[in-house]
């Protein structure tokens, strides 16, 4: 069982995603928990401020160290050592990957923080154990890229995707990208599907679907395939 905890200025974002149905199902069966907490409340003042202008001067706003700082000390106080990670999402992270999600799945709870605005104060970074980006790009705040961890971790705990789910992405993803799939029709407008998926000889579809995801691998994403045979 996995627990993640999301610090955000807009917890709001969060609260379709978690309805989500292979996500809601994963809650109900206790195989996953969430929890969504409100930087604001850990505010400071009684405007709750949690940002505040950049020394040096310039435009905007930066978020202040104590709301973090005192957020994560309340948020991880029973948390045992090792057996948990905390994450800053932000642009300046290392680039977030499949191996990652296999990493993080691991843990028992990890903290997710979600910066917002122009950025945060730089010590802020000292307090996570690593940043992480979910892409060259920059987003409006790491809520994104929090929905975007969880997702891709907590499909991969035990019970999460039915064992037929589990089963072709274990035999046949393995790295590689998804093989070609139909459904009806099977003739559209010309277009057909390819007739051994319409054989019924299980052994010759499943060696073709191997084949085509090795295929689809090699012409789309070579980089995938880095270091293998
Ligand atoms: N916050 C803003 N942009 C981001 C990105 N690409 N990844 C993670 N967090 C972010």
């Amino acid at each position: 069982m996995i627990k993640f905890h999301i610090l955000t200025l807009f917890p709001d974002l969060f609260s379709g995603f978690l309805k989500e149905s292979i996500l809601a199902r994963a809650q109900k069966q206790g195989l996953i928990e969430i929890y969504v907490y409100n930087l604001r409340d850990w505010g400071i003042g009684k405007h709750n401020q949690v940002d505040d202008s950049p020394y040096g001067g310039g435009t905007g706003m930066v978020i202040m160290m104590e709301p973090i700082d005192v957020a994560i000390k309340e948020i991880t106080k029973d948390w045992m050592p090792k057996k948990n990670r905390k994450i800053l999402l932000t642009p300046q992270g290392k680039i977030y990957n499949q191996k990652k999600a296999e990493d993080l799945s691991k843990y028992e709870n990890v903290l997710l923080i979600c910066g917002r605005y122009e950025g945060f104060d730089e010590r802020i970074r000292a307090l996570v154990d690593e940043e992480l980006s979910i892409g060259n790009y920059i987003l409006n705040g790491g809520e994104v890229a929090a929905m975007a961890v969880v997702e891709s971790v907590f499909r991969l705990l035990p019970g999460v995707l039915t064992k037929e789910e589990a089963t072709r992405i274990e035999t046949f993803h393995d790295g590689l990208l998804e093989y070609p799939q139909y459904t009806r029709p099977e003739d559209y407008y010309g277009k057909k599907v390819p007739p051994v998926l319409l054989s019924g000889n299980h052994a010759k579809i499943e060696k073709w679907r191997h084949e085509q995801a090795v295929k689809k691998t090699i012409e789309k994403r070579p980089d995938l395939l880095d270091g293998r045979d």
